[in-house]
């Protein structure tokens, strides 16, 4: 089952100059890039991205967080990617997430206001659909 998800690697990850080892890891796990683009994030967007959480308490601090910098919005592709990617990425909680994950491997979230954990990714084909619309209108 080929599937495409959105990624987003947060602003986290380009200014701790992760993206080149997040983007290896997930060649190397043999996703197809189908599109990665710099971008700078707007509260329009993310008020889309993130409508599900609006009104929960970390939903302020993360989009915040969200636009503090430059991210890299990603959409890749590959045999049963969705749940392929978050596996690659790990557990929410950096301080939880295994070693060899995304996460477990690179995640810092201690002394944080708001948790950055690098990466996010679409959770199932209905997000993933309406993620990669949101941020690749065009595709
Ligand atoms: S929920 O309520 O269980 O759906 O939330 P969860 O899946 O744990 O997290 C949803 C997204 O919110 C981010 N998050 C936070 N960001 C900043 N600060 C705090 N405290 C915080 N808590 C949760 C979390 O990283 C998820 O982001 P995405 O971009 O979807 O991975």
């Amino acid at each position: 089952m080929t599937q495409r998800t959105l990624v987003l690697l947060k602003p986290d990850a380009v200014r701790r100059s992760q993206v080149g080892e997040i983007v290896r890891r997930i060649e190397a796990k043999g996703y197809a890039l189908v599109a990665l683009e710099l971008r700078t994030a707007t509260p329009e967007l993310l008020a889309e991205h993130y409508a599900e959480h609006e009104g929960k308490p970390f939903y302020q601090p993360l989009v915040d967080f969200m636009l503090s910098g430059p991210l890299v919005a990603i959409v890749l592709e590959g045999e049963r990617s969705i749940e392929g990617f978050r596996s690659l990425a790990g557990t929410t909680d950096p301080t939880g997430a295994a070693p060899g994950t995304i996460r477990g491997d690179l995640g810092r979230d201690w002394g944080l206001a708001v948790q950055q954990n690098l990466v996010h990714g679409s959770d199932s084909e209905e997000s993933a659909a309406r993620e990669i619309g949101i941020w690749f209108p065009n595709l």
